[in-house]
């Protein structure tokens, strides 16, 4: 975006007219932006109720949710403003630019989490096609479930994904470091487990294992199913 200074002379114009005029484009032009920009919390209360987790956590985790949402805005906000001052070769602007991997991914990741809960009960459908591509690519559903939670119980935390490479179309589960590190380049996010311990503590206490059991109790097949390619 060119400034105010290029404008003027690009133009070869000058006055209070035009600068007003053009004061007025520019706010314009922000408040688009920020109108495109900016992230609004999702509401999951829905999902209150649910069996193995209780109400007091999902409300904790809703609060913890908005909160990377808000951070994500400002983060973006305050980038776009460093750019638009000519701030970028600046520690300050490499410092957000790192963090805005921690917020974008901790609003997204709990989106796609809160998403894949609130299912019925009775598991994956086994004639589905998901169930199929797991049989193909580990033995067996069985076999693909003994390996998610083997991921979601490993001592850390992070998140379990079941990934499915957009190049080959195989599914591999991956531990996600925190939000921001391992996601594989190119895959497709189809099932996400959240095992930071504001998870399940406030439920479960050191029970991680309970806590994954809930979880598989309350996925929403239908909904992890649609992601498949
Ligand atoms: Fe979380």
């Amino acid at each position: 975006m060119i400034d105010r200074r290029e404008f003027l002379t690009i133009a070869g114009l000058s006055g209070a007219a035009i600068f007003f005029n053009f004061n007025n484009i520019l706010h314009a032009t922000i408040k688009e932006e920020e109108k495109v920009m900016a992230y609004t919390a999702k509401d999951y209360s829905k999902l209150i109720g649910m069996e193995g987790f209780s109400e007091t956590l999902l409300k904790n985790h809703f609060t913890l949710y908005q909160g990377y949402v808000t951070n994500t805005n400002k983060v973006l906000d305050t980038l776009g403003q460093m750019l638009k001052d000519g701030k970028t070769a600046t520690p300050e602007f490499a410092e957000l630019k790192r963090r805005l991997g921690w917020e974008f991914n901790g609003m997204r990741l709990h989106e796609y989490y809160f998403e894949n809960l609130g299912g019925k009960k009775g598991g994956i459908n086994k004639a589905g096609s998901l169930a199929k591509k797991m049989t193909e690519d580990f033995g067996s559903y069985e076999m693909w479930e003994k390996d998610f939670k083997a991921v979601g119980t490993m001592r850390g935390i992070g998140w379990a994904v079941l990934y499915q490479d957009s190049a080959n179309g195989r599914l591999i589960n991956f531990w996600i470091n925190e939000h921001d590190v391992s996601h594989p380049a190119g895959c497709n996010p189809l099932l996400i487990m959240d095992v930071f311990e504001h998870a399940f503590m406030i439920d479960y206490g050191l029970k991680r294992a309970d806590y994954v059991e809930a979880f598989f109790k309350n996925i929403d097949w239908s909904a992890v199913e649609a992601k498949i390619k």
